[in-house]
């Protein structure tokens, strides 16, 4: 019977939760707020209470690396181990996850073992990662919470090069696992893996060629360079200028490069054993049978001697499984030509047959080869500054094996923001200025009533309530929860380069800096024990204007300050690797430095992301701060009000207001007009970062929230909080004890 019970019980079912086409399908364009609240608490297995650095401290170091040497040389069925050592597979596996960090915008990198999830997981240039990681699925289930899996990666390619004879710098714990895919990093236009034809500019070799930012990869599912050179050219000359790139996106310079590749290649061997058309697909395209591993191999036995991974064949050294100095040696003692593995993996080999027997094969007892150097490794001496160096560490192998244990010590901790992040018996004790330094605290802090009367000192200066709640915004905001770099703590906001960044209005910004240390002189001299730093000062200053904001909108609170925060020196501080927290566009103030091919409302979610903010955070942050009439040139495109400096909800009220109309007077769509309806009257100026929100239906669902009758003290309440909270972002220190040592 039609429409009856039992026609609907035999009704297909064509699709559940998340069956595309969803929103993002149908509007691509979309703004991804949902992206704000990813990685979300509530993914997580361990809860919110769970402490990682108590875990990590609860843990027997000694035997978790008694165990994962044992594993090393211990060859399983499954992934037979080259050279019976899975020590160069594991150096590969963190250098990879390490590797895919960039300088521009902190994303990528080990520190929440984004290695075992999409896209990286299943990206062509990781094939076989799975592999590795796999290997160590027993330890980890051995120890549990008590070490991350980002930890326990590290951890193990860092032994492997202590198993294999290298004396590595030391080893930090604390890295804490994610619990999802990364959807929100930006890896690049391309849509199919593997090319490379939107992310450059120019030609290969000249002066021209540039990689997009903030982009580190030369392709798409790469980490780094393509090893045939660009766009698989074997020119090395190019190659060169890629590797530069690439390795300078990574905060890298031609030493610590040279060093790495150096360093890396003198262990292990590259995979062309079998066709690649053997392949299967890769993790995430792979079958349910697969339970999570991809690239299976139907040709032989599927692993060992055909194994399959990039597709060039051979190894750099005739010991891979022992460091020495061998590589480079090789690769100043022959005379190259090109050559082809079984897979079309293009590399070199010595010229007229030479050397044809110096490496073993890596399974098959009595099998010989040449050794083999990849496009990108001829480059190391083809390009006269990687030459020079390479010359110096033939000349002084004692320097590359500091320059390669340094590097290393960076590439594998140098997103885990200061030093006293690190965990574990293994951290050395230098402090190096990649970690941006930041003195120890050494005198008694001040308190409830000092933070008073300092208040009342700041607001009796002639600084405006814009020009300091700038000032600390300026500070604070320079954090990234991406690589925990920046923020107030240091005081890095009156060194070079921030004291001079459009962004931070200069001219403004230092007369506050001004006013603040003779505040800050006055108070020290008066004191025996007690000082304040100009960071607590910054930020200090942003609580006294804001209190003071709020006050005259008629809500009475107060901003809550833990002092502590000590000042970094000029010596402490390397401009160039600080340079790259400049925002190129904070939506907060209405900024934005060039011209982009993306649209300003995303560089300012992308901005918000890196703050950790979430959508109703953003939202109360923009709206109180175009109140308090902070954009960065003083414009008033945003300020929906007519009390400038005052924390009413005004912003709100009046985006809402159906009686305004907007249009763009830019032909680039950067700047609007609102008027009247009925009039026609002018009523205000606005960007984009203004309009978003009233135009995002999800950004616009909590501006309902603030601009209604019910929402001003809400709104000034979610304001203060979220500023606090991005006034803390580096307060490490009182996030857990663990990290006040
Ligand atoms: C292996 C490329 C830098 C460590 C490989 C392989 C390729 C490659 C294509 C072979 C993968 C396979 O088929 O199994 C490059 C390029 C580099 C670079 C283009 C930069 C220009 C580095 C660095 C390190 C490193 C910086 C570590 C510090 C290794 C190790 C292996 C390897 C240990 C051997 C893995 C094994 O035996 O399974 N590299 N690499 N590489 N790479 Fe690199």
């Amino acid at each position: 019977i039609a429409g009856g019970y039992e026609a609907i019980e035999s009704k297909r079912i064509g699709g559940a939760i998340g069956t595309p086409p969803m929103n993002a399908n149908w509007w691509p364009g979309q703004l991804p707020i949902e992206l704000l609240h990813s990685q979300s608490p509530s993914a997580n297995p361990l809860g919110e209470d769970f402490d990682y650095p108590a875990a990590f401290a609860s843990l027997d170091l000694d035997a978790v690396k008694k165990d994962i040497l044992a594993l090393l040389t211990t060859s399983q069925d499954f992934w037979p181990a080259d050279y019976g050592n899975y020590g160069p597979q594991m150096i590969r596996m963190a250098w990879h996850s390490a590797g895919s960090y960039r300088v521009f915008d902190g994303r990528g990198g080990s520190a929440q073992g984004l290695q075992r999830f999409a896209p990286l997981y299943s990206w062509e240039d990781n094939g076989n990662i799975d592999k590795s990681i796999r290997l160590l699925q027993p330890i980890k289930l051995k120890y549990g919470d008590n070490i991350s899996w980002a930890d326990l990666i590290m951890l193990t390619g860092n032994l492997a090069l202590e198993q294999m004879g290298f004396k590595t710098f030391g080893f930090g714990g604390g890295r804490i696992d994610c619990w999802e895919a990364d959807d929100a990093t930006y890896w690049g236009p391309e849509t199919e893996m593997a090319t490379q034809d939107k992310r450059w500019t120019g030609e290969p070799g000249t002066e021209d060629y540039d990689l997009e930012n903030p982009l580190a990869a030369s392709r798409q599912s790469l980490i780094y360079v393509h090893p045939e050179g660009p766009f698989g050219n074997m020119d090395p000359i190019s190659s060169a200028q890629e590797i530069r790139i690439t390795f300078g996106r990574m905060g890298m310079n031609d030493e610590e490069t040279v060093a790495l590749i150096a360093g890396g290649h003198a262990f292990g061997k590259s995979h062309g054993g079998s066709d690649k058309s053997h392949l299967g697909p890769e993790p995430s395209g792979a079958p349910i049978e697969n339970q999570g591993l991809g690239w299976l191999n139907s040709n032989g036995s599927g692993n060992a001697q055909y194994t399959t991974t990039n597709g060039i064949e051979g190894a750099w050294t005739s010991n891979p499984t022992r460091w020495d100095h061998e590589y480079l040696k090789n690769l100043f003692k022959f005379e190259w030509e090109q050559t082809e593995s079984p897979a079309g993996g293009k590399a070199w080999r010595p010229k007229n047959g030479e050397a044809a027997d110096l490496i073993p094969d890596a399974h098959v007892e009595g099998l010989r080869h040449p050794p083999m150097m990849m496009t990108t490794d001829i480059a190391l001496i083809k390009d006269p500054a990687y030459l020079k160096i390479c010359e110096k560490f033939v000349e002084q192998p004692e320097l590359l094996d500091d320059a390669f244990a340094k590097a290393w010590y960076k590439l594998i901790h140098r997103d885990m923001g200061p030093k006293n992040r690190l965990l574990g018996p293994d951290v050395p004790d230098e402090s190096l200025i990649w970690q941006d330094p930041i003195p120890k605290c050494d005198h008694e802090l001040i308190g409830e009533v000092d933070i008073i009367a300092l208040k009342a000192s700041i607001l009796a200066t002639e600084h405006s309530i814009s020009a300091l709640v700038s000032t600390a915004w300026a500070s604070a905001s320079t954090f990234r929860k991406t690589d925990l770099r920046g923020g107030a703590n240091g005081a890095r906001i009156q060194l070079e380069p921030m004291i001079n960044w459009e962004v931070n209005n200069p001219r403004q910004l230092k007369g506050v800096l001004e006013s603040l240390k003779e505040i800050q002189k006055t108070f020290n001299d008066a004191q025996t024990s007690k000082r304040v730093s100009i960071a607590d000062l910054v930020v200090l200053a942003g609580s006294a204007a804001i209190e003071k904001a709020a006050k005259e909108a008629g809500v009475d609170v107060t901003v809550p300050f833990e002092p502590g925060r000590m000042d970094a020196t000029q010596e402490q501080t390397d401009e160039h690797n600080i340079s790259f927290l400049e925002p190129h566009a904070d939506g907060f103030r209405n900024y934005v430095k060039g011209k982009y091919g993306t649209d300003t409302e995303r560089m300012l979610i992308d901005r918000a992301h890196l703050l950790d903010l979430s959508a109703p955070e953003l939202t109360a942050l923009v709206g109180g701060l175009r109140v308090l009439d902070t954009n960065y040139d003083g414009s008033k495109h945003g300020v929906f009000t007519k009390k400038p400096g005052v924390l009413t909800n005004d912003f709100f009220i009046n985006l809402l207001d159906i009686n305004t109309k907007w249009k763009p007077v830019t032909d680039d769509n950067e700047l609007f007009e609102g008027s009247d309806v009925a009039t026609g009257e002018k009523k205000w100026s606005a960007t984009r970062c203004d309009l978003v929100f009233g135009s995002n239906l999800q950004l616009r669902a909590v501006c309902d929230v603030y601009g209604a009758s019910t929402g001003h003290e809400k709104f000034v309440h979610a304001f203060v909080k979220a500023w606090h909270k991005v006034m803390m972002l580096d307060r490490f220190e009182l996030q857990n004890e663990w990290y006040r040592k």
